[in-house]
């Protein structure tokens, strides 16, 4: 059986770290969360005051800092140099403002490098919003996980409130709909649909369903 890459794309809460991690588990493949890398460079850059619009300003500051990811349940662990931001890079503040680092050309050239980087071997699973578009062009297998804003506030309300955060209901899907509008309007690698992936709607779906769907094409392509 070939170890192949598997593109997993698609807007804010739409479920695709969830599903990523559990098909990646299936296969015994490497998983890699490349929004928590943007969120990794946003946190850092917060925390040296720097100006998120600022390219130059961020640049400089990436330069003294090294993402690393460790296994950990539930969620994979983020390191910003020895520093665990596991929880820091979840936190509204780094979410309000990571699409503006993201919209950073510079920055974006510097993470898609290290996520080609990471997944030259094949037997990854890579979740984000340009995975299929730009960073792995030629994935064997490419997904777009959608679903309603509704159903994704839902979600997202619901994982929030086990972490502590309390963040009203319509105000979350408003955020998540702003960051979307963002992340889809902006001149680099916006979010969008590669033209050969497969687009699967979670919005009536469990967990189970989007990853047996997804086991399955994957088994087919292998
Ligand atoms: O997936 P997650 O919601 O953690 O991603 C956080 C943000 O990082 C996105 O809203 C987007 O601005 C950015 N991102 C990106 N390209 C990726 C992954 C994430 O621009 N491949």
């Amino acid at each position: 059986k070939q170890a192949l890459q598997v593109a997993i794309d698609g807007p804010a809460s739409a479920g695709k770290s969830t599903v990523a991690k559990l098909v990646a588990k299936r296969f015994g493949y490497i998983y890699v969360d490349t929004g928590a890398m943007y969120r990794a460079v946003t946190y850092w850059a917060m925390q040296h005051d720097v100006d998120l619009t600022d390219e130059t300003a961020v640049i400089a500051a990436m330069k003294t800092l090294k993402i690393s990811f460790k296994p950990g349940e539930p969620d994979q662990l983020v390191f910003a140099n020895q520093e665990d931001i596991t929880s820091a890079i979840r936190q509204p503040d780094v979410t309000n403002n990571v699409s503006t680092i993201a919209a950073l050309p510079q920055v974006r050239t510097i993470l898609t490098d290290q996520q080609r980087e990471m997944a030259t071997a094949g037997g990854i699973v890579m979740d984000g919003r340009d995975i299929g578009t730009t960073v792995l062009p030629n994935a064997e297998v490419k997904i777009f996980l959608v679903a309603s804003a509704a159903e994704r506030a839902k979600r997202r309300y619901a994982e929030n409130i086990k972490k502590g955060i309390d963040t009203p209901l319509d105000q979350l899907q408003a955020e998540i709909e702003l960051r979307d509008h963002k992340d889809s309007t902006r001149k680099v690698s916006p979010l969008t649909q590669a033209a050969d992936a497969t687009l699967v709607d979670t919005t009536p779906m469990s967990i189970d369903e989007v990853v047996a769907a997804i086991a399955e094409i994957i088994t087919k392509k292998q």
